[in-house]
């Protein structure tokens, strides 16, 4: 399986500011950095550092040379990537302190790719290839039609979002690759979950991955939803973080790996750019990201964290006087071991304290809104040791349940 990359390169002009500056106002700086850039450039360079043979097409202009020169020093075949006598594609980018960015965007040369140089490039390619893409350049529908007719798989960053996106046929698209501000333009769909749901009854065919910044990504297949927390750096340019995920998540399924896997590697190398100034030149190799992994937290309140607590939360609220550990362990797939663990880190609590004080709640909430007596009000909500219950009761309230009711 062949990987090609037929994405955009940039240069990009790199300012740090304190703040993005806003319509109308004019601010100084005096740090300014050139990097390589652009996010098929960016893809290809994480790709290849996370170790695949990776093809990169594409049109370079005049004065974009020492693009193509960083692409082969990393070990990308350049034999499709184009040259035409303009200006390269260049990117404006502001960075602030807290690594926020703002890009505006010149296509230049990325814009000329024809459908001619399309079809010459995809003959070198096959079935079952696959071709990743971006929106940088142009041609972009085009490309899919005619990979999707020969049998490859088309893995779509649908970044940066203009009409082109809505121009293409998302049926043909074997993966797409997006983060919640395109989720959301391409379904409507403000929140990560519903945004999932949508893509999965108009194209139940495709495998989505959404990324969430700190809050982790998640992959979603016709069988499977897999969550990936994010790990703890201190940011100071996110610039190229999404294309770093990208690439290597790319690279990581043509060298076989399970999603889960990919899905992680990807998020730590990510982290890892994130930690860094610039596009490209803050792409890591694949030995760091592994010997990095293993020391690197996983950001807590991240997505996957959220949805084991609701998980959790739903499996104790529904079943609250009988609940077992087995029970919550069997809805998150965890062993229950694994799953006391688990409540421990996300809430703090032992998981005997923590159904005991959702009991707590419930008992608080059934007293202060029914008449059920105090010993049916316990009875419904379950306890270990009656007694027990009471004094915890109190211990929380301040009163004893039927004196919290009075007092209500
Ligand atoms: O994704 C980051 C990239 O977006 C930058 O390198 C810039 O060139 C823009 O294309």
């Amino acid at each position: 399986m062949k990987l090609l990359n037929f994405g955009s390169c940039n240069i990009d002009y790199v300012y740090l500011l304190d703040h993005i500056v806003a319509p109308g106002e004019t601010e100084a700086t005096d740090s300014m950095h050139i990097y390589s850039g652009g996010k098929g450039l960016n893809q290809s360079i994480a790709a290849a550092r996370a170790g695949a043979k990776v093809y990169h097409a594409g049109c370079i202009g005049e004065d974009g040379e020492f693009l193509a020169a960083l692409l082969a020093e990393d070990g990308v075949d350049l034999s499709y990537l184009g040259r035409v006598k303009e200006k390269n594609g260049h990117a404006i980018i502001q960075v602030t302190g807290t690594g926020e960015n703002s890009i505006f965007l010149y296509p230049g040369s990325n814009a000329a790719v024809t459908k001619a140089d399309i079809d010459a490039t995809l003959s070198h390619f096959e079935k079952g290839d696959i071709l990743l893409l971006q929106n940088e350049i142009s041609g972009v529908p085009y490309l899919i039609e005619r990979a999707y007719e020969k049998g490859m798989q088309v893995m779509l960053n649908p970044s940066p979002i203009n009409d082109v996106i809505f121009q293409i046929d998302f049926h043909k698209l074997a993966y797409l690759i997006l983060n919640e501000i395109e989720a959301e333009m391409i379904t409507g769909a403000s929140d990560p979950y519903g945004a999932l749901e949508k893509l999965r009854q108009d194209y139940p065919a495709l495998s989505v991955i959404l990324t969430l910044g700190k809050r982790g990504s998640i992959y979603q297949d016709a069988k499977e939803q897999i969550h990936q927390p994010s790990f703890v750096v201190e940011a100071k340019d996110t610039t190229a973080a999404g294309d770093t995920f990208t690439g290597y998540f790319v690279a990581e399924l043509v060298r076989g790996a399970k999603v889960k896997d990919a899905l992680s590697l990807a998020s730590c190398a990510s982290a890892i750019a994130v930690s860094r100034n610039g596009a490209a030149p803050s792409i890591p190799m694949r030995e760091e990201v592994l010997a990095m992994r293993p020391l690197l937290k996983e950001r807590p309140g991240s997505i996957a964290a959220e949805m084991a607590v609701k998980t959790v939360e739903s499996t104790v609220d529904a079943a609250l006087a009988t609940v077992t550990l087995k029970d919550i362990a069997a809805a998150l797939g965890y062993s229950p071991v694994y799953t006391g663990a688990l409540i421990k880190r996300l809430t703090g609590k032992s998981y005997k304290e923590y159904v005991l004080e959702r009991r707590l709640c419930r008992a608080a909430t059934l007293l202060r809104t029914t008449d059920m007596p105090v010993g049916e009000v316990i009875a419904a909500v379950g306890y270990e040791n009656e007694s027990y219950f009471r004094k915890r009761f109190v211990e929380k309230y301040g009163r004893k349940p039927l004196e919290y009711r009075k007092a209500k």
